[in-house]
């Protein structure tokens, strides 16, 4: 019976963590997200790629631009679209960016990991 238990609660979290996935992906495009950092979160000039990106690090950019705080002009463009976001809402799309996978290729390449530098 335990075992059971464990089973349905290990297949309820691997379902969870698709959904997440998923429902980051359709926040992305309904927040209009794409209409800058691109289809693919692969970014363009002036605004920076988010696919792959530290978790840590998106969530934490997010937050600073729903406080209203931003370090140049650039970045102002940031605030609109960052304050109408929840906590859940950040989480999911900070969850969607971070593992984004391109669905055209089903694998994305491993050595192409730009986490953990901190800045844009
Ligand atoms: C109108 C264009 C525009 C839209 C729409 C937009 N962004 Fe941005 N975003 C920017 C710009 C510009 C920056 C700052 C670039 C810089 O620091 O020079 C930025 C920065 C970011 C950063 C920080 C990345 C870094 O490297 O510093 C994150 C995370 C981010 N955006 C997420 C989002 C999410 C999620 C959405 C949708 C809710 C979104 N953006 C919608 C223009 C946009």
């Amino acid at each position: 019976m335990k075992s059971l238990i464990s089973i349905v609660l290990l297949s309820l979290s691997l379902l969870a963590v698709s959904t997440q996935y998923k429902n980051g992906e359709v926040l992305y495009f309904e927040k209009g997200c794409n209409g800058c950092h691109g289809l693919k979160a692969e970014g363009m000039s002036g605004y920076p790629g988010l696919a792959n990106r530290a978790k840590g690090f998106l969530t934490y950019k997010l937050e600073r631009f729903r406080s209203g705080v931003s370090e140049n002009q650039q970045q102002d463009m940031m605030i609109p679209f960052a304050q109408p976001l929840s906590d859940s809402d950040i989480d999911l799309l900070t969850t969607y960016l971070h593992e984004y996978y391109d669905p055209e290729t089903e694998s994305y390449d491993s050595s192409y990991q730009t986490w953990g530098d901190g800045g844009s």
